[in-house]
């Protein structure tokens, strides 16, 4: 995972020093510079050593469960006939706002620590399943409890334009300036929120509604991001280019001016093939596009219990090949190094000198296997800041 202009950056019997959390050398095991060669030595024995894995766009904190709709949805119903009939994000919220934080968090981190055995040493959280300012703020302070209390670090980002919640339907801007907007406001002054996120849709947010909330997080100081162009183009991606977000998430209908629009601001793609999977889509995101503008591509699991029941960032990779063609090396680049930017990790997603020592070591012959393998945890151990 350097620029070492072989495929994958891979380096062939590679050492990498490791001191206080960090990674001090990487290179060629016979380019090692002197002053390391008294220090203790462990033998990988041969194994693939990776950057620790990194899911970028997440909903792992949620109560309830969907399996009913999972039925539902294959007795022929679709995703926006199950969120208009009362089900879809909607269910969770009514199971989210009756959940303890104990209970929020006992069940996430049962997805939680799925991930973590799969090699994943950061990821992020969004709310978005309270949509009232108290559930809101408790899903964030789920989230970063998590945090504290596995070995992992955690990006939150605040979801409050995901749904409008039933007591507010039709009455989509009243809700924001009634609810979202002042939970983010608190979340805010209660160090809650990294990034702040939105779900501009038919069956969520217009732009012109997303926009209000990312001029609040402009207001804060807050980075943004956003679901959008997942069901439908409604420019969504373009906005948030327009506000210098970090990602754009989903994109199966994104155009080719909203992939320049990412390219203009930098912004990353972040490709979720768990929902395209899951809600059984057939409109493909614009990867040769987002390839030919160089617009950086991440993939995340999206872990819901909706539209993607996925905690497995391994099978995303082989889903990502297998259904969107991303190249083995791409969907590896997806989960590291691409995820890193897509949540402002400046310091985590290569294996170089001065990054955090978040790494995972794996029982491959070869990187394609990480992609290749259904259903297969090659995982032979992960160190996160330096310690196992
Ligand atoms: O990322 N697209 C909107 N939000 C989630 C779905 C959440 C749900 O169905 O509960 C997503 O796919
Ligand atoms: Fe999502």
């Amino acid at each position: 995972m350097l620029d070492t202009g072989s495929p994958y950056g891979l380096i062939e019997n590679g050492i990498l020093a490791l001191e206080g959390g960090k990674i001090s050398w990487v290179g060629a095991g016979t380019e090692l510079p002197p002053e390391y060669s008294s220090w203790a030595v462990e033998d990988l024995g041969g194994r693939l050593v990776t950057p620790g894995l990194i899911d970028c766009h997440t909903h792992v904190v949620f109560g309830g469960d969907r399996a009913r709709e999972f039925e539902m949805r294959l007795e022929g119903a679709s995703y926006e006939e199950v969120a208009k009939a009362g089900g879809g994000i909607i269910s969770t919220v009514k199971a989210t706002r009756t959940a303890s934080e104990d209970e929020l968090l006992a069940e996430a981190l049962t997805r939680v620590d799925a991930l973590i055995a799969e090699g994943v040493t950061a990821l992020e959280i969004k709310s978005g399943y309270g949509l009232d300012v108290e559930t809101e703020l408790r899903m964030l302070r789920t989230a970063r409890k998590i945090g504290e209390v596995r070995p992992v670090l955690v990006r939150t980002s605040f979801l409050g334009a995901h749904a409008i919640p039933p007591e507010y339907k039709g009455r989509a801007d009243a809700y924001l300036d009634e609810v979202c907007l002042p939970a983010l406001a608190a979340a805010h002054d209660e160090g809650l929120v990294d990034a702040v996120d939105g779900f501009c849709e038919g069956i969520a947010f217009t732009p012109d509604q997303i926009a209000r909330v990312f001029e609040k997080a402009k207001e804060l100081g807050l980075p943004v991001k956003l679901h959008a162009e997942q069901l439908s183009n409604l420019g969504g991606t373009a906005l948030a280019a327009s506000y210098g977000a970090l990602s754009a998430d989903h994109l199966e209908y994104l155009d080719e001016a909203g992939v320049s629009a990412l390219k203009e601001s930098g912004s990353v793609a972040v490709l979720l093939p768990g929902a395209f999977y899951t809600l059984r889509e057939t409109q493909l995101p614009p990867l040769d596009l987002l390839r030919r503008y160089k617009v950086a591509v991440a993939l995340a699991t999206d872990c819901n219990p909706g539209s993607s029941p996925l905690a497995s960032l391994l099978l995303t990779m082989n889903v990502g090949c297998t259904l969107f063609r991303m190249t083995p090396e791409e969907a590896l680049a997806g989960v590291t190094r691409e995820a890193a930017k897509a949540l402002d990790l400046g310091d985590r997603g290569t294996l170089e000198a001065c990054n955090c020592a978040d790494l995972a070591i794996w029982n491959v012959r070869h990187p394609a296997e990480l992609s290749y393998r259904i259903g297969f945890n090659a995982l032979e151990k992960r160190l996160f800041g330096g310690l196992e």
